[in-house]
């Protein structure tokens, strides 16, 4: 069954154009906030009842409930805060005169006008408990929370009403959690599978979606990567879109799957976001949530199966799918993991995307055994990651096995939005 809103209802505080128009000629006489990238894609998600039931950004009791017991206030599972800490002197001033019940205009990265925030309150940030609590560490050298250091310090309570969306890297395929839930219904599904990634695929999560996509109690798949802003040593989005639209046309049955993307930024919080990633799914419309090894990991912070133990601790009304590592058997000749395959590590080719981004780095031999020549033509074509720069000439036996040539002018792909480096 396509599964209510996560706490019963959707939410949807999109307005309508009368409204906004009428908001856009008072929007001078707003006091006006600019949060970075991030928060804006927050900000229109809460709206769009990404988030549902949150339809605003956190309060410090529900962010000191959500760090230490993964809780909002009404005991309802909730992993990640989702806060609004708009960075700078300037906008620590317009929140200083701040009183509960105003109305503040919220400016996209432009400076347009594009969501008004109801204030509640505002408080510091607890940098270091939502670090620890939420991301296991205080570590600089992980993503999110070097960002945490870097934004605001004064956090701002209060619901959200969406004026116009914010730019998003592919608008056709940016649903809200109505349009996908319109979409599945349509299409007669009842059951479907969502699967958080932020990668090219490999026949790693090829297997994942074939997996899925057998079961009895699943009808169809939602592959929805998360296009949010990159840091050095991502996948572009533009890229990670092309190979799934290459994948999905040439081997996936076309009436079982969609796809869709999420602009957010990544949450690598391990077993916290994994949770996260469900919820967010759930009010997509899917019923079923793919897990594989290190959901939403990042270096070596977290245990590669915590991302699965997590969903036996707290339900949140999506019926987990949970996978082991699969790599490709060499004996086999097939992808496995070791819950169906008995051979010895060692005749077992590792297939993950550290394999494929260090080939695309050095110039390697791309691994084929674990990527289709469609997606290998992709990487081939652009500088697939960011701060990478063109790829390399592939070795020439390579390209003759894959049947790709190099082309001679490479697509420069612009990302939208980039994020420091962190090194992990
Ligand atoms: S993630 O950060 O979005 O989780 P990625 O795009 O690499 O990263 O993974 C998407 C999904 O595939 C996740 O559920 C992840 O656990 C799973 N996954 C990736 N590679 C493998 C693999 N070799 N075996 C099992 N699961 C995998």
């Amino acid at each position: 069954m396509i599964p209510p809103a996560y706490g019963g209802r959707l939410v949807d505080r999109q307005l309508g154009p009368q409204e906004a128009e009428r908001l856009a000629l008072q929007v001078a006489e707003l006091p006006q906030l600019r949060p970075e990238i991030d928060q804006v894609f927050d900000a229109a998600k809460l709206a769009v009842g990404a988030y549902s039931p949150l339809d605003g950004f956190m309060d410090a009791a529900t962010i000191e409930n959500v760090v230490r017991t993964l809780r909002l206030p009404n005991s309802l599972p909730w992993p990640i805060p989702i806060v609004l800490t708009p960075p700078g002197r300037a906008a620590e001033a317009v929140v200083a005169d701040l009183r509960p019940g105003d109305e503040v205009a919220l400016l996209d990265t432009a400076g347009r006008f594009f969501a008004l925030l109801h204030f509640r309150e505002s408080f510091p940030l607890d940098r270091t408990a939502i670090a620890r609590g939420v991301y296991g560490t205080t570590d600089p050298r992980h993503p999110n929370v070097a960002a945490l250091a870097t934004t605001g310090s004064t956090a701002v309570a209060g619901r959200v009403d969406l004026v116009r969306s914010p730019d998003v890297p592919f608008p056709d395929l940016e649903y809200t959690p109505a349009q996908s839930r319109e979409t599945f219904a349509k299409n007669g599904w009842r059951n479907v599978a969502g699967f958080q990634t932020r990668n090219v695929p490999h026949a790693g999560h090829e297997q994942l979606h074939r997996l899925a996509l057998e079961r009895d109690d699943v009808d169809a798949l939602f592959v929805h990567p998360v296009v949010g802003p990159l840091k050095p040593g991502d996948y572009r989005p533009q890229v990670v879109v092309d190979a799934y639209r290459a994948l999905l046309a040439e081997y996936y049955p076309p009436a079982r799957v969609a796809l869709g993307t999420l602009a957010i930024s990544m949450r690598y919080a391990g077993p916290r976001a994994a949770l996260f990633f469900a919820i967010v799914r759930r009010n997509y419309g899917c019923s079923h949530y793919i897990v594989g090894r290190d959901q939403a990991g990042v270096g070596s912070f977290y245990k590669p199966y915590a991302c699965h133990e997590i969903f036996d601790e707290y339900s949140v009304g999506v019926t987990p799918l949970r996978f082991r590592e699969m790599s490709y058997c060499t004996r086999c000749g097939q992808m496995a993991s070791e819950k169906s395959c008995g051979h010895r590590p060692e005749v077992r080719a590792v297939t993950s995307q550290t394999r494929v981004r260090s080939a695309l780095a050095e110039g390697r031999p791309l691994p084929l055994e674990i990527l289709r020549p469609e997606v290998v033509a992709i990487l081939r074509q652009s500088d697939p990651i960011l701060g990478l720069g063109p790829v390399p000439r592939a070795d020439p036996a390579e390209a003759a096995e894959d049947g790709s040539s190099a082309p001679a002018e490479r697509r420069a792909l612009e990302p939208l939005w980039t994020l420091p480096a962190t090194g992990v």
